[in-house]
């Protein structure tokens, strides 16, 4: 299996996306996937400029050449796509969604039914079969992902895709403040990893533990007043009033 990550965190390899994400390639390596990953925020990738030159004069080339070109590359012969992005305001972020947009140039002008019966463009290339999702937010709560998972559902159904999971894990906030609450999750998205590699699948167990929170809302709200703390204090707010 060959497999393509990308990373849209502007923190990259220093935050919670990028540790879960070198887990889950940890993974796929021990499991035969050869893995390309991408930390797409620090590449150079300006955002779609709407010219449809990739389906009316240049076909399947985007006319901006930037760092786009080489992850062009790599979605053309990937077998599966990991998009890894903290939640942004209830969606991917924005460095990541350029890069969605920009595959527009996979499309060709023309229409047609695809297997669900949905009025789609054909392609000049196909993207990868396969897609996972990695993600992290601050909130506690399961449901923040809900409006992204929406999303990357319909991504994954216009390629068309099978999207084979998401390891969608809240509260990074208190997983920063105690990193060792976290290890758990990294290591299941290593085991994870290895079967995706060695199956082409993701086992369900395995899916249903990591999408299961690692702290509680209680025990967040806990772990976070030590931030809350540190806060106060940078703003010069932990001062008694006179
Ligand atoms: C611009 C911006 C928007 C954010 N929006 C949300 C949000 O809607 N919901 C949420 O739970 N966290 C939100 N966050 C927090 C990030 O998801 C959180 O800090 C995450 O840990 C960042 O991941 P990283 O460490 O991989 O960069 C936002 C952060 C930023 C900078």
């Amino acid at each position: 299996m060959d497999a393509l990550i990308l990373n849209g965190s502007p923190r990259g390899q220093r935050g919670v996306t990028g540790k879960l994400l070198q887990s889950l390639a940890n993974g796929l390596v021990a499991g035969g996937a050869s893995v390309t990953h991408f930390g797409v925020a620090q590449m150079h990738i300006a955002p779609c400029k709407s010219c449809f030159s990739c389906m009316h004069k240049h076909p399947g080339v985007c006319v901006q050449k930037d760092d786009m070109e080489q992850i062009c590359e790599r979605l053309k012969v990937a077998d599966l796509l990991v998009l890894g992005t903290p939640v942004y305001t209830d969606s991917m972020t924005a460095q990541l969604k350029a890069v969605l947009d920009r595959s527009l140039c996979s499309l060709q002008p023309f229409f047609t039914k695809d297997t669900a019966g949905r009025v789609r463009h054909p392609r000049w290339w196909t993207m990868p079969a396969k897609f996972f999702l990695v993600s992290t937010s601050a909130f506690p709560e399961v449901e923040t992902f809900g409006p992204l998972i929406t999303t990357v559902k319909a991504q994954a159904a216009n390629m068309p895709a099978e999207l084979i999971g998401w390891a969608c894990i809240p509260g990074s906030i208190a997983l920063q403040v105690e990193p060792s609450k976290m290890a758990h999750h990294l290591d299941l998205l290593s085991r994870l990893g290895e079967v995706i590699g060695r199956t082409g699948k993701a086992d369900p167990e395995l899916l249903a533990a990591l999408n299961t929170p690692p702290v509680t809302v209680d025990e967040f709200l806990t772990i976070a007043a030590s931030y809350e703390t540190w806060c106060r204090k940078k703003l010069g707010m932990d001062k008694a009033k006179a």
